[in-house]
């Protein structure tokens, strides 16, 4: 939306929008309406734009309102709420009124119900903002006109391009992809359907500048992904030939959508969980007192690679004994012995989507009193975790399930990282699950459920696998086998 002073805009909300954080937290946030409405207010100041604010359940009132806007008002911001998918009313005040107007909801209502996907306003509208939760009313009134995606992981999820060299810009309406000659046959493969591919042979950006130039305007605002930006992309940013646009960093927009896995990506997720559980099984098979963790890392990795596994998606953690306790040892040549803890930490990928397990088993010996104390503790911690995270629960909720046991049994201080975190395309992305996050968990989000208790000197045992917060409850995607394992 233009941003001159002196320009006001409407913004309506249609009916249930009132009842904003509490009304299906999983689905549409934890912000009130009064929330969102401060935050837009805000956004609005910045962009010296005046803003007005409605909210009615009434079919008339919304009517009423919208008609009000002829000559009040140079835009709206319009989220109609049930009325988008129902209302010939709105409908016909819009065409009537002609006011300039971006429909947005807090919900991607495309990737909703069958009777939401329908909108009867969209084609009337200046663009539609969907899916970015509070968010889309800010997105809505700054308008960017287009997101420069530098992020790998998020250049994935958009084209489905999987080099590793490449920027991408989303306009309105069309996907971007330029890469270099080494790329040419993978990325029309892998992106041509949904993305213009261009391959550049000498610079890559400055192709992009010049590509840009024939899909947007002169002064447009163009969003950058500035967590994901090294200081020297910033710097071409600030280039004379980028200075045709403005530039504005913009917030993990794409991650948010990333967060809800589709039937798919749930999918890769689960094969991960299976070839990695697989891998696991002829890596134990295979461990005996006397071999060093890096040879055991060896077998581990080799045998996720024969089951299937694209990539290794972080470097594989096997500790032993002592070195258990340090949550996120390097695999390093020291032998184990028979007793010892040997704890494996490892991923596997499998189109681009990565499971992430760990299994703590005692090596060549029965377990003693106090490891399989421990080892209960933790399991327990796991299980009560595994089965009571939801959707809707806050990322702090979700950390007490594991943490609260652990704490009772006087373990508090050696279980020092956070419960576990979202698992995609990236082995660490959003939500999280631990004790400083007040944000629900989405419905549909991939998520590790890893407590772990350390004695420093003694060792560890961490307990890792990955569930899916399904509409139903919480679905395993690895195997859940949590026995303790000792291999005599
Ligand atoms: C909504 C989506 C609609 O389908 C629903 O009826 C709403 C809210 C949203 O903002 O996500 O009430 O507009």
């Amino acid at each position: 939306m233009a941003q001159k002073t002196e320009i006001i805009v409407a913004v309506l909300n249609g009916p249930n929008l009132n009842l904003l954080g509490e009304r299906e937290p999983e689905v549409y946030g934890s912000a009130s309406l009064a929330e969102i409405e401060r935050a837009t207010q805000e956004s609005a100041r910045a962009l010296g734009v005046k803003c007005s604010w409605v909210q009615t359940n009434h079919e008339g009132q919304f009517v009423d309102a919208i008609q009000s806007l002829k000559g009040k008002a140079d835009g709206a911001l319009i989220n109609a709420a049930a009325f988008t998918h129902t209302s010939l009313a709105v409908r016909d005040a819009l065409l009537a009124v002609r006011v300039p107007f971006v429909e947005v909801h807090l919900s991607n209502i495309f990737a909703r119900e069958p009777e939401r996907r329908r909108s009867l306003l969209a084609d009337l509208a200046v663009g539609v903002v969907t899916g970015f939760g509070a968010d889309s009313y800010r997105l809505g009134l700054e308008g960017l006109d287009a997101l420069l995606v530098t992020s790998r992981p998020t250049i994935r999820y958009l084209t489905g391009f999987s080099g590793s060299a490449g920027v991408a810009v989303a306009t309105r309406g069309a996907l971007l992809l330029v890469t270099d000659f080494r790329y040419d046959e993978q990325a029309r493969q892998q992106s041509g359907a949904v993305a213009r591919v261009e391959i550049e042979g000498v610079s890559v950006w400055d192709r992009l500048f010049k590509e840009l130039g024939g899909s947007t305007q002169a002064g447009n605002l163009i969003g950058f992904e500035a967590h994901a930006l090294t200081v020297k992309e910033a710097e071409r940013l600030s280039s004379p030939v980028a200075s045709a646009w403005r530039w504005k960093p913009a917030a993990e927009l794409v991650e948010r959508l990333r967060v809800r896995k589709d039937p798919g990506e749930v999918a890769a997720i689960r094969a991960a969980g299976k070839l990695a559980a697989e891998a696991l099984r002829e890596t134990l098979a295979a461990v005996r007192p006397g071999q060093t963790e890096l040879a055991i890392a060896g077998v581990l990795e080799g045998a996720l690679r024969r089951h299937g596994s694209e990539a290794h998606p972080f470097p594989t953690i096997v500790a032993s004994g002592p070195r258990s306790a340090l949550p996120h040892a390097h695999t390093s040549p020291r032998t184990v012995a028979a007793g010892e803890w040997l704890l494996l930490d490892f991923g596997a990928v499998v189109d681009g989507y990565c499971a992430d397990v760990t299994r703590t088993v005692v090596v060549g010996a029965r377990a003693d009193d106090s490891q399989r104390a421990l080892y209960t503790l933790v399991q327990e911690a796991q299980q009560r975790a595994r089965a009571g995270v939801r959707a809707g629960m806050s990322g702090r909720e979700a950390d007490a399930l594991a943490r609260d046991p652990i704490e009772a049994r006087g373990f508090g201080a050696a279980f020092g990282h956070s419960t576990g975190h979202g698992v995609g395309l990236e082995v660490h992305e959003a939500p999280r699950l631990a004790r400083t996050s007040a944000d629900p968990l989405p419905e549909n989000a991939v998520v590790t459920i890893e407590p772990g208790v350390y004695v420093a000197g003694r060792g560890g045992v961490r307990i890792e696998d990955d569930v899916h917060l399904s509409a139903d409850g919480p679905v395993l995607l690895t195997d859940g086998c949590t026995d303790l394992v000792e291999l005599v």
